[in-house]
């Protein structure tokens, strides 16, 4: 086992594209790290650097204590597992799982005591004798999985290697990983460009875009205190809603208004998100998530109301999402605008539009009355709101987004 280190690591391919930029990551010895981000954002491009399997432009990685710049990926004991399993058709479980062992001329009864194991941790004690064909997806990714673990390797490190497998499935192997990590207790590396299956496997979640680091944390604080606007919008489902909104200071204390409503900032907010103060009278970009709204009929008292009329109910048994329309259009900032075409390319919904007007989503309770086109209650947890600058959509008062500075001097105050 062996802590990883990307020291201001770039990657730049023969066509110029930079791929990786400048990328400062230091993956803890025995600790789960996701690399998540949209499509082309150099994903596996950084984890084919840690491999070997990609030369490095610039900067440092080392494995351990060692600097693998120039090592052979077979010189690095780590060991890939992809998306395709990439199994060998003609021989069978067995001797899939015991092939890099024997290449490497490991005792005949080590192979077979290590393949036993790594057979009966993955539950394919029964399917040994089989061929690679007559295994369901789940099985055969799990043969691929039994052959990095056999070879005892310092790190694992894995690209997409559940994307092949349908949505149910993906879910039980994910569990099955963590309970394999958990066990085995071997850094891991594991890229994908799914939100859920980052956060749900993360011990920590690095979030990158257009090859640089967004932020990188466990997966709670990303949800609860994102770094900037494209992070917030990333992370969490259904996404985070924003608007424009002004900071005032009025009679009763701090408010922030936008389209037509108003919703008290509590004093603490303004204590912890130092620099908040600095936005009174101005312009900044509010968000709330989903999950911080609730039917006020079931909301907490301190909660503040805000009365909308939904325009669709998406009933989900556990709970009931309602979106609804806000008088205010929706925000155009460069970080909103990737994530709209990142979920136009993919699977999760657009950024969608009413005559101009944004469409929010509320997370409200499954026993709430909600019907489309109703008036509803709802109520806000304005303790968790969060707040970005409108020029850099850095998050207002993050100890990580630098400190406080006014709209009109930043220009583009993104981590480069
Ligand atoms: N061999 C290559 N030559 C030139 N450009 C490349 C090469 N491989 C990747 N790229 C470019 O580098 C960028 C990062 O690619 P990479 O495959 O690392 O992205 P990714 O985050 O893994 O994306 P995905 O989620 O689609 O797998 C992209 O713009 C891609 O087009
Ligand atoms: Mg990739």
């Amino acid at each position: 086992m062996a802590k990883i280190v990307l020291d201001r690591v770039d990657k730049v391919y023969a066509g110029g594209v930079k791929a990786v930029d400048g990328l400062d990551l230091e993956i803890r010895d025995g600790e789960f790290m996701v690399l998540v981000g949209p499509s082309g954002c150099g994903k596996s491009t950084a984890l084919r650097m840690i491999a070997g399997l990609e030369e490095i432009s610039g900067g440092k990685i080392s494995i351990g204590e060692q600097v693998v710049n120039d090592l052979a990926p077979k010189d690095r004991d780590i060991a890939m597992v992809f998306q395709n399993y990439a199994l060998y058709p003609h021989m069978t479980v067995e001797q899939n799982l015991a092939f890099g062992l024997k290449l490497r001329g490991t005792p005949k009864a080590e192979i077979r005591q290590k393949v036993l194991e790594a057979a009966k941790m993955l539950g394919l004690e029964q399917f040994l004798g089989r061929k690679p064909a007559a295994l369901s997806g789940g099985q055969r990714q799990r043969v691929a999985m039994g052959r990095a673990i056999v070879r005892e390797p310092q790190a694992f490190l894995m690209d997409e290697p559940l994307s092949n497998l349908d949505a149910k499935l993906r879910v039980s192997m994910r569990a099955s990983l963590s309970q394999l990590h958990d066990r085995l207790g071997v850094t891991t590396v594991y890229v994908t460009h799914d939100q859920v299956e980052a956060m749900t496997l993360g011990s920590r979640v690095c979030v990158l875009r257009e090859g640089r680091l967004q932020q990188v944390d466990t997966p709670q604080r990303l949800f609860d205190n994102p770094v900037n606007l494209f992070v917030a919008g990333f992370i969490g489902s259904p996404a985070m809603n924003f608007v424009s909104a002004e900071l005032v200071r009025g009679d009763g204390g701090a408010h922030v208004a936008f389209a037509g409503y108003t919703l008290p900032v509590p004093d603490a907010t303004l204590t912890d998100k130092p620099g908040l103060q600095n936005y009174f009278g101005r312009q900044v970009i509010l968000g709330i998530r989903p999950s911080d709204f609730e039917d006020a009929a079931h909301a907490n008292p301190d909660w503040a109301p805000m009365a909308v009329k939904s325009t669709v109910t998406e009933e989900l048994g556990s709970e009931i999402n309602v979106i609804f329309a806000i008088d205010a259009p929706p925000v155009e900032h460069k970080d909103t605008a990737d994530l709209a075409e990142d979920a136009a390319e993919g699977e999760s919904e657009a950024i969608p539009l009413i005559d101009n007007r944004a469409l929010w989503t509320a997370r409200v309770n499954s026993r709430s009355h909600v019907r489309p086109g109703q008036q509803v209650d709802l109520a806000v947890d304005t303790k968790r709101l969060h707040f970005f600058d409108l020029a850099s959509g850095l998050a207002i008062g993050h100890p990580d987004a630098g400190g406080p500075a006014p709209a009109d001097t930043v220009t583009d105050g993104l981590r480069k």
